[in-house]
């Protein structure tokens, strides 16, 4: 058996031919740079997650260093942030010389809000000058907005959601994308939504942000091309990349029930062997990553390797112990990131991995937990 871990041939197999029409369009149009194609997905995107503007930029990484932009973050003053999580919400607080206050995460793998709640506390009594909030979606399921919102707006922060790994997540059956002050996302091939290179995109309801989000990304750019109302950086996302999306887009939906039915048909099968992870009733998770917790795993990802089986650690050392990142503050020991990345261990999730292989991997996992 050929089995992939996030990113399947399969997809591409699928979609190449409508892919590479669209593509070649575009090569006649000429238009390589901000096409008609990168609007249209705006346009696309923005309405299915729930934002009123959707602003496309190169990276995901990209798009939290504009959105700390946006609130004009200035050098020495704080963002929270979970240490569970991709280095890049981290780094993008860096990169503007901010400082990286991290936070520990709940049984969700989420930012905890009593955490969240601890370290404003802290950081205040230190005299520290406090901005703002980023959340990470991890692992594709959405974070609790409503106790973050109420938390930024008692403390005057601003709220950004990096939901890199969880475009398609929804709440009571609604989009996330305009719920936090600005909400980005990554289109790494491995993503939910994934390009076939870099790409990003920001999301917000509010008018003003989503004005600043796009002359930040175009050189600061004002009335037109060559007048600068911002210091921005150049941060666009291809008409070729915007060409890919709009056809992954059209069988999107359909790619996220597909993951949603394998993290059910992966529960039902393992919940009984291996504590497995759960999503609120209200929440549905875009299923970037499906995460299980053992004190074996590396016994257990190198079984399933003999086995023919792709797994792999998010994340092995937490933010906050991270040679880069061991002069950040935070306010308490992180017991939950730290015992998360000594832990975990993936599934493969996509939406082209058939039954057999499903069953063939739920049947080797429990043989090999059995046989610890
Ligand atoms: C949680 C998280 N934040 C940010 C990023 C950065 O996205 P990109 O690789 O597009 O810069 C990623 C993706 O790798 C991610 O998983």
């Amino acid at each position: 058996m050929n089995i992939d871990l996030m990113l399947s041939q399969r997809q591409a197999d699928f979609l190449k031919d409508n892919i590479l029409e669209r593509i070649s369009a575009a090569i006649e149009s000429g238009q390589f740079i901000m096409g008609t194609e990168v609007a249209e997905l705006e346009q696309k995107l923005s309405a299915y997650y729930g934002a009123h503007h959707a602003i496309a930029c190169a990276n995901g990484t990209d798009a939290l260093t504009l959105a700390l932009m946006a609130f004009d973050l200035k050098p020495g003053e704080v963002v929270f942030t979970p240490s569970f999580t991709y280095v890049a919400t981290a780094e993008a607080i860096s990169i503007l010389n901010g400082i990286t206050y991290f936070v520990d995460v709940a049984d969700d793998f989420n930012i905890d809000p009593s955490s969240l709640r601890l370290s404003i506390e802290d950081a205040k009594s230190k005299g520290l000058k406090i901005r703002g909030i980023i959340t990470v979606d991890l692992f594709g399921q959405p974070v609790d907005y409503e106790a973050i919102k109420s938390i930024a707006l008692e403390n005057n922060l601003f709220f950004i959601s990096d939901a890199a790994q969880a475009y398609g997540a929804t709440i009571h059956g609604h989009g996330v994308g305009g719920l936090a002050d600005i909400t980005t996302t990554s289109f790494f091939p491995t993503k939910p939504l994934g390009c076939y290179g870099d790409g990003g995109m920001m999301f917000t309801n509010n008018d003003k942000h989503a004005q600043k989000l796009r002359s930040l990304s175009l050189h600061g750019r004002g009335d037109d091309k060559y007048h600068h109302i911002n210091i921005g950086m150049n941060s666009r996302l291809d008409t070729i990349q915007a060409c890919v999306l709009l056809e992954k887009f059209q069988n999107f939906d359909a790619e996220i029930t597909t993951r949603n039915e394998l993290a059910d048909f992966y529960n039902e099968h393992l919940s009984n062997i291996v504590k497995t992870p759960t999503v609120p009733s209200n929440k549905k998770s875009a299923w970037a990553v499906y995460q299980l917790l053992h004190d074996e795993r590396d016994i257990i990802i190198g079984e399933l390797k003999k086995a023919g089986i792709p797994s792999n650690v998010y994340y092995p050392i937490p933010l906050h112990l991270q040679p880069a990142y061991l002069n950040s503050y935070r306010a308490q020991n992180l017991e939950k990131s730290e015992h998360f990345s000594a832990k975990i261990f993936c599934l493969p999730m996509h939406a082209y991995l058939e039954k057999a292989e499903q069953e063939y991997i739920v049947t080797t996992l429990k043989n090999t937990l059995k046989s610890l």
